[in-house]
C-alpha cells in the first residue's frame, strides 16, 4: 500500500489515476488546504475503485501514526506543502513551518514503522538560476525564495537522513512546469485567487475571469525575449512517479532526478500554441519582468531516462487542449 501525502492536490491527483491504473493500492492523506474533498470523489469515478483517504494534516503526528498502523504502508509519495512562491516571501515562516515539519513528522513516523521508500517532490527551483542550459542534477544548488529554500532544505535533510541509516530509498524528484489535466476534464489543478502561473491565468483570460495576460518582460536573451520554462504535462508527470517508485522498490540510496521535458517554450510560443491548440485568442500586453524571474530553465532529461526508464510524451498541443478542457468544465 501507497500513502501519498498532499493526494488531492493537483499532481497528487494526477499521481493516484496513475497509480491506480499501474495497480497499486493507495490511501491518500491530506487536509484540504489547497484542494477540495470534491477531487476524492472525483478520483473516484476516474478510477471506478473507492478511494481511500484520511482527512489530516501530516504534521499532526499522531494521525499520521494512526494511518501506518491502520493500513500496510511500503512506500510514501509526499506532496503535501504549500508552493506558492510569492505568498512564500510575505509568509516564509508558514513556508518553513508546513513544508519542513510536514516532512519531519512524516520520517519520523516511517522510521518508526520501519518504511523507508520515500519520493519527495522537489522542484527546478532548486538550481540556481546561473546555471547553463539545460540543467543537469550536479548543476549548482541555490534558491531565491522561501519556497525554494524549503525543499533545499528538505532535499539536505533526506540526505542525511540516508547518510544516517542507509536503508533508505529516496527519489528527489525535481519537476519542472506542470501543466495540463487529465484528459477526462475531472481533476486540474485549482488555484486559489488570481493565478501567479503562466497556464491557469492564460486559462482564466480565455474563460474570462481576467481580462488580459501580462507577458513579464520581453528583453530576455531568449528566442524572442520571453521566458523560456520546460513545460511538461501532469500526466507525464504523474507517471514518472510510478517509474520513481519502482526504482526505490529494489534499493537503497538518494538520488534527485529532473523530470521535465528537455525542451524550452518561451510565453510568446506558450500563447500561439495555446490559441492554435484551442481556436481561443489570448490578448495580452508586454509587462516589466518579475522580479525573480530567470530568463530560461530546462531540463537536462537523460538521468531520469538512465535510472527510471521515463520520459515525458505529450505534446505541448495536448497540454494546451487538457488545460483548457478544464478550465471550460470547471470554471466555476
Ligand atoms: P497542491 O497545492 O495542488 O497540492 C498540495 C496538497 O497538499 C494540497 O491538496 C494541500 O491541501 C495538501 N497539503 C498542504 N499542506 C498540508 C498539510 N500540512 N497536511 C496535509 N495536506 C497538506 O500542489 P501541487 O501543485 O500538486 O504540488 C505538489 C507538490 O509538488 C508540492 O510539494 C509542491 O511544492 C511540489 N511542486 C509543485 C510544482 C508546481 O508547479 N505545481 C512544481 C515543483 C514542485
Ligand atoms: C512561467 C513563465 C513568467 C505568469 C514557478 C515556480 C517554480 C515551480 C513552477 C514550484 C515565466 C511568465 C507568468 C504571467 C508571464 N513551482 N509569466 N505572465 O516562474 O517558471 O515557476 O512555478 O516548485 O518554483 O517559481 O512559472 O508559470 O509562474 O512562469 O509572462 O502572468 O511565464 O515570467 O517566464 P515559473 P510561471
Amino acid at each position: 500500500m501507497i500513502l501519498v501525502t498532499g493526494g488531492a492536490g493537483f499532481i497528487g491527483s494526477h499521481t493516484c489515476v496513475e497509480l491506480s491504473d499501474a495497480g497499486f493500492d493507495f490511501v491518500i492523506v491530506d487536509n484540504f488546504t489547497n484542494s477540495s474533498k470534491e477531487m476524492i470523489d472525483r478520483l473516484g469515478s476516474i478510477t471506478g475503485k473507492r478511494i481511500k483517504s484520511v482527512t489530516a494534516d501530516v504534521r499532526d503526528k499522531d494521525a499520521v501514526s494512526d494511518i501506518f498502523s491502520k493500513f500496510d504502508i511500503d512506500a510514501v509519495i509526499h506532496f503535501a506543502g504549500y508552493k506558492a512562491v510569492g505568498e512564500s516571501v510575505s509568509a516564509p515562516l508558514s513556508y518553513y513551518r508546513n513544508n519542513i515539519d510536514c516532512t519531519l513528522t512524516l520520517c519520523e513516523v516511517m522510521s518508526e514503522h520501519n518504511v523507508k521508500k520515500l519520493i519527495f517532490s522537489s522542484s527546478a527551483t532548486v538550481y540556481r538560476s546561473d546555471n547553463k542550459m539545460p540543467v543537469d542534477e550536479n548543476a549548482a544548488l541555490g534558491c531565491t525564495n522561501p519556497y525554494g529554500w524549503s525543499k533545499f532544505m528538505i532535499e539536505q535533510m533526506l540526505r542525511d537522513l540516508y547518510a544516517s541509516d542507509n536503508k533508505w530509498s529516496i527519489a528527489l524528484l525535481r519537476y519542472f512546469n506542470p501543466i495540463g489535466a487529465h484528459s477526462s476534464g475531472m481533476i486540474g489543478e485549482l488555484p486559489s485567487g488570481t493565478p501567479n502561473n503562466l497556464m491557469p491565468y492564460i486559462t482564466q483570460v480565455v474563460s474570462g475571469k481576467l481580462e488580459k495576460l501580462h507577458v513579464f518582460g520581453d528583453d530576455y536573451p531568449t528566442i524572442d525575449g520571453t521566458g523560456v520554462r520546460d513545460y511538461i504535462h501532469v500526466v507525464d508527470l504523474a507517471k514518472g512517479h510510478i517509474s520513481a517508485l519502482r526504482y526505490i522498490n529494489d534499493k537503497s540510496g538518494v538520488e534527485a532526478v529532473n523530470l521535465g521535458t528537455g525542451r524550452g517554450y518561451s510565453v510568446l510560443e506558450i500563447i500561439h500554441a495555446f490559441e492554435k491548440a484551442t481556436g481561443e485568442k489570448i490578448p495580452y500586453v508586454i509587462d516589466k519582468r518579475r522580479d525573480g524571474d530567470t530568463a530560461a530553465c530546462f531540463a537536462k532529461v537523460g538521468k531520469a531516462k538512465e535510472l527510471l526508464g521515463w520520459e515525458a510524451n505529450l505534446e505541448i498541443n495536448k497540454m494546451c487542449e487538457d488545460a483548457y478542457r478544464w478550465e471550460s468544465s470547471n470554471s466555476n
